[in-house]
């Protein structure tokens, strides 16, 4: 069976100094099925979001490649690839890049929108989704009228209002406070479920990394499998 989501030898290097490179990802390999939760841990400047950039098409790997569903991103052209993470891919950021000029419904409507989808279907979604995440007497509030915790979750909406194949998300609770962070986590890992959308997380919280099908620890430019959450540096 293909999975969803597969590297294979992945590398990346970034220049570094004069004449210097900065091997950050080496020969990394990475399997996740439909509907799989993964947790990525690892130190500060492991390369943790280099390597969901690289996931998310967002930059191209030094050597190896990717594939969603066995079509491999080196053989797509750029069209191809913003086609891809704007259908495909859902990703929620520490901090939560919503656009500041539209309300929380516009922000969540917007890959609908991009997906080609009927305003009046990405409006209903939408509310339904932000409903869910608790959003319901928020929907025409900008960002910056939210509080840290709703920004978050409108985000978390957006990740999730086109039934992407693939979430990636870069420490989402990372800006949060422990209530708020829990709160969004619970309602991330719901959500996730029940969409039956694959996730690649990344997070410094166990208890976060936890709640994960898979835990891998990204060291030395590789991934290695994390047997028990206490043993997580
Ligand atoms: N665009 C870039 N150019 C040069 N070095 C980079 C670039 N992006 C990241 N790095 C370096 O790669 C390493 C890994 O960074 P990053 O993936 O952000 O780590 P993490 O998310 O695990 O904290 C760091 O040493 C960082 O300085
Ligand atoms: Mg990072």
């Amino acid at each position: 069976m293909t999975p969803l989501l597969e590297a294979r030898g992945l590398r990346k290097r970034f220049p570094s100094g004069d004449a210097g490179w900065l091997d950050v990802l080496v020969n990394l390999d990475l399997m996740l099925a439909r509907g799989e939760v993964v947790a990525i841990v690892g130190a500060s400047g492991a390369g943790k979001s280099t390597l969901l950039h690289l996931l998310g098409a967002l930059d191209r790997a030094t050597a190896g490649e990717i594939a969603l569903d066995g079509v491999a991103y080196g053989r797509l052209d750029a069209a191809a690839l913003a086609e891809l993470r704007n259908r495909r891919l859902g990703f929620v950021f520490q901090y939560h890049h919503l656009l500041r000029e539209f309300s929380a419904l516009e922000n969540v409507m917007m890959p609908l929108l991009i997906a080609g989808r009927s305003r009046d279907r990405a409006r209903s979604r939408a509310e339904q989704l932000l409903a869910e995440v608790g959003l319901a007497g928020r929907m025409t509030h900008r960002p910056a009228a939210l509080s840290g915790g709703e920004q978050q979750r409108c985000a978390v909406a957006r990740a999730l209002v086109h039934d992407p194949d693939v979430v990636l998300a870069d420490e989402p609770t990372g800006n949060l406070d422990h209530g708020n962070g829990v709160m969004l986590a619970d309602l991330f890992f719901r959500l996730a479920r029940e969409l039956e959308t694959a996730v690649v997380i990344v997070t410094h919280n166990r208890q976060l990394a936890a709640r994960a099908d898979q835990i891998l620890l990204l060291e030395d430019g590789r991934l290695t499998p994390v047997r028990e959450v206490e043993a997580l540096p």
